[in-house]
């Protein structure tokens, strides 16, 4: 357990937003977890922090949960059961499970944050979840400051959506996160355009699971900003999901609409509707959008929380107006 006072949190958020803490606890396992939250004060649960917009400064005292480690706890011919502590880097579990060739999480590649915070929003990129690989999620609640467990059946998960971010919000800490994870026959998931011409181009023909976490990193890394050198949470707003006549009232006048058909609604990239907004590529001061990728906000170096916040929803505004689609915040906003 390491303890700090008034320190700034810049270096603890992918946003790099420069807020105060008067007080830091760095948590290095469940025993000391369950030790401070004896204490029965209000925290403030902070992870990789790769979702989260800072706005002001913290109050509550932080407890940062750097709980690592790495076990397989149950093994058969075709698959692996591997329990993840919270405070691993999320990345680095995907390299580590490459490298015994455990396939499921090739497709989420260089995604920043922890381990702990990846089912919150049920993270995702290039047609897989995480909720696909999950078996179970370990916390602790901080009622009963007992150790409890959420099969994946219990999760709730939904498009980066769970049960965490819902009604089980502030209630647990999560621990670890048990994987299921593939030994042989992996189900290769590569039918993403952009990974298809990324292989092709890397003349592969049958690629392997390590084969399709190089061609995403390679997309990741021409499209997304690397949040060590300019500030960024990712995908600052959800895709909205609308009806099939307010579709086809956008479709009319945008026939180049880009859109992925679910049941009979229709998701639609909120980075187009940014773009198409005007928005991209465009600074004001310190924030921005990202030049590449719309549904990114950054911060180039010194701009708050809540120039941020003013940004995103003056794009909710033109958005709306433009397109009639409120879009939603994915990033959790302090
Ligand atoms: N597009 C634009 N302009 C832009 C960005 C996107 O027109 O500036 C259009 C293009 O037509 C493109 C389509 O949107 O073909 C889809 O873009 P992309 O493949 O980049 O995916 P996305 O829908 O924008 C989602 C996830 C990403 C994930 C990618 C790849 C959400 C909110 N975002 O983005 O997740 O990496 O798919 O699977 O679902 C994240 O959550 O932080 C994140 C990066």
């Amino acid at each position: 357990m390491k303890v700090q006072t008034n320190i700034s949190i810049k270096k603890y958020n992918t946003f790099g937003i420069d807020v105060q803490a008067d007080k830091l606890i760095e948590v290095n396992s469940v025993s000391e977890l369950i030790t401070i939250l004896n204490k029965k004060e209000r925290f403030f649960i902070l992870g990789g922090g790769s979702n989260m917009l800072l706005t002001k400064n913290i109050k509550e005292t932080i407890l940062h949960i750097n709980i690592k480690g790495i076990e397989i706890v149950k093994d058969n011919k075709k698959s692996v059961y591997v329990e993840v502590k919270a405070g691993e880097n999320w990345h680095e579990f995907v390299l580590w499970s490459l490298k015994h060739d455990f396939g499921g999480v090739e497709n989420l590649s260089l995604i920043p944050g922890n381990v702990g915070t990846c089912p919150i929003q049920n993270i995702g990129a290039y047609g897989v979840e995480v909720k696909d690989t999950i078996h179970q999620v370990n916390v602790i609640e901080i009622v009963t400051n007992k150790k409890v467990f959420f099969k994946n059946s219990d999760c709730e998960f939904g498009y980066r959506n769970s049960i965490f971010k819902n009604k089980a919000k502030n209630k647990y800490i999560i621990t670890s996160v048990v994987f299921k994870l593939t030994k042989v026959k992996h189900k290769l998931n590569y039918n993403y355009g952009a990974i298809k011409n990324e292989l092709k181009a890397q003349k592969i023909v049958n690629p392997t699971i390590q084969d399709v976490s190089k061609a995403i990193i390679a997309i990741r890394k021409l499209k997304l900003p690397d949040p060590k050198k300019i500030g960024n949470s990712g995908s600052f707003f959800k895709n909205p999901i609308v009806d099939k006549t307010l579709f086809e009232k956008i479709q009319n006048k945008h026939i180049d609409i880009p859109f992925y058909q679910v049941a009979d609604l229709y998701k639609i990239p909120a980075g187009w509707l940014i773009e198409k907004a005007g928005f991209k590529g465009k600074r004001f001061g310190d924030t921005g959008v990202h030049e590449k990728q719309a549904l990114v906000l950054v911060n180039y170096n010194a701009a708050t929380g809540k120039e941020i916040l003013a940004l995103a929803k003056k794009i909710q505004s033109v958005v709306k107006k433009l397109f009639y689609i409120d879009l939603e915040m994915e990033v959790n906003i302090f």
